[in-house]
């Protein structure tokens, strides 16, 4: 079964629904986050740092909550804070992120903005293997679009959301028929 965190509108968790795959429970960093009303009837819950005395207390939490709802396999779907071992190591090899940049160039948070000050001619998403670094982690799967002048970070950010919500779902596909 799938767990799915995430820190904002949840549109990618939202093609994961869509594509009807198994996703067992929601989980985000923050208890306002637009994503958790995507979660409908599904077990979601928010486990805010300031609820916890560290992070890796916090992390234990959530993968305890996650493994409860027999997750296997844990997708970042806009999930925006660093995970810490006490994570990752519940769930080895099986925690992925879907990042809008071609990774391992513009990791971080502001990654379109990021490009478009670059001014780089190509652009795309990618679909990684998470360990503890900011986006880093072996790339599983990307996809390139050419960058149109007269972008905004919010149209170059549409086009990478337009790849992203393929993307994730076929790659997550892949991973749960391993
Ligand atoms: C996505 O574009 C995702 O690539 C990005 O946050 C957005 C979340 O959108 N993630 C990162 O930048 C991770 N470093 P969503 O909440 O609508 O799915």
């Amino acid at each position: 079964m799938i767990g799915v965190l995430v820190s904002g509108t949840g549109t990618n968790l939202q093609a994961l629904l869509d594509a009807e795959l198994p996703v067992a429970a929601v989980a985000s960093n923050r208890a306002d986050a637009a994503a958790l009303t995507r979660a409908g009837d599904l077990p979601h819950a928010s486990f805010e740092l300031a609820d916890y005395p560290s992070r890796a207390d916090r992390d234990a939490a959530m993968a305890e909550w996650l493994s409860g709802h027999d997750v296997e396999l844990v997708v970042l779907a806009g999930y925006m804070h660093l995970l810490t071992a006490a994570f990752l190591d519940r769930f080895p090899n099986s925690v992925v992120n879907v990042h809008p940049s071609l990774l391992p160039r513009f990791p971080g948070a502001h990654a379109v903005e990021e490009q478009l000050a670059a001014g780089v001619s190509e652009s795309g998403a990618t679909v990684h293997l998470v360990d503890e670094g900011v986006d880093s982690g072996p790339v599983l799967a990307q996809e390139r679009i050419a960058v149109l002048p007269g972008d905004t970070p919010e149209s170059l950010h549409e086009r990478i959301q337009a790849i992203e919500h393929r993307l994730l779902p076929r790659v997550v596909e892949e991973l749960c028929a391993r």
